[in-house]
């Protein structure tokens, strides 16, 4: 991260060299996890909270293990259990966590922009934890490392979205990242579900499901993200899961050695069929381990001992 970063709020604003530092500091730390290591010191002392006000399953434990880990104090504040729910604005609830000795605040949040906004306005640490349909950047960074880890590079590998990507936050952040690091990426879904910027992102969209698969190397599945969609925009799930399933069948169009991926949370059967979930082809889990080591590293270079 530049020197100068106060904040992670979006792929797009990391320099590719940025983006290969912090998947190499990921990647050390998944090698000392796999060697048993769950204790390091580079936190010890600070305080870090995550603040809530989205569901959220992955991103909040591993930030809050991978703080731990790293022998941080973690506080948890839920919109719906906090002073949110009695009328606190961002910019006060933001103030005030900085006012008990927060070094940073891990925030996620339903509209677009919300952690730039804070960010702005507090002199600590913000990291997006994911915002409205806007970026994910720590999910990207995840799945990203997954691919380096499993194909050892990025450059020229052939990258599938499929789904609702104009809901998806993890699709662009995905799109910016891979795209900064030479993948190119193919996009497919309902075409209500296609977003017209998206291919000035970098982003190919292909005619057919036929055609992003062929020769992919990595496919990842993206939900639908029916808190965020407007009705009528796909005639029923079982017609969704018919045409856009990611199934065995679809998947031998793809490369031998493809990979499968999903951010989760997946809904099986739906854009995902339960065999591919369970073949040896799916990453999934794979992908939350890498989530816990790119926020480690993604903690340490904000508020580390060597910050
Ligand atoms: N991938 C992801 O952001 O999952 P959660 O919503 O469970 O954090």
């Amino acid at each position: 991260m530049a020197e100068n970063r106060k904040d992670l709020l979006y792929i797009k604003d990391l320099s590719p060299s940025e983006i290969e530092e912090i998947l190499c500091e990921g990647n050390k730390k998944r090698e000392e996890l796999n060697g048993g290591k769950k204790e390091w010191s580079s936190l010890r002392g600070k305080s870090v909270v995550t603040l809530f006000y989205e569901n959220s399953t992955r991103t909040r434990v591993s930030f809050n293990n991978a703080a731990a880990f790293l022998g941080a104090y973690v506080r948890h504040v839920a919109a719906e259990s906090s002073s949110i729910k009695k009328g606190e604005s961002l910019d006060d609830t933001g103030y005030t966590l900085q006012a008990m000795g927060t070094d940073a605040i891990i925030m996620r949040h339903s509209i677009s922009g919300a952690p730039k906004f804070l960010a702005e306005r507090i002199s600590i640490p913000v990291i997006n934890a994911g915002d409205g349909t806007c970026e994910h950047p720590t999910q990207a960074l995840l799945d990203m490392l997954t691919m380096k880890r499993h194909f050892g590079r990025i450059q020229g590998l052939k990258v599938a979205l499929i789904g609702d990507i104009k809901y998806s936050r993890v699709a662009r952040s995905n799109i910016a990242g891979l795209t900064k690091l030479g993948a190119q990426v193919s996009v497919f879904g309902p075409s209500t579900l296609i977003p017209p910027h998206i291919e000035a992102m970098g982003a190919r969209v292909a005619a057919s499901m036929e055609e992003a698969l062929q020769g992919a190397n990595v496919v990842m599945g993206l939900r639908l993200q029916l808190e965020r969609q407007q009705k009528g925009l796909i005639p029923s799930i079982s017609e969704y899961s018919k045409y856009f399933s990611i199934n065995e069948q679809r998947l031998s169009l793809c490369e031998k050695d493809c990979i499968v991926m999903h951010p989760g949370p997946k809904n099986r059967g739906v854009e995902i069929s339960d065999e591919v979930c369970m073949s040896e082809r799916s990453l999934i889990n794979d992908q939350v381990t890498n989530g816990l080591c790119i926020r480690m590293a993604i903690l340490e270079r904000l508020i580390g001992e060597k910050k």
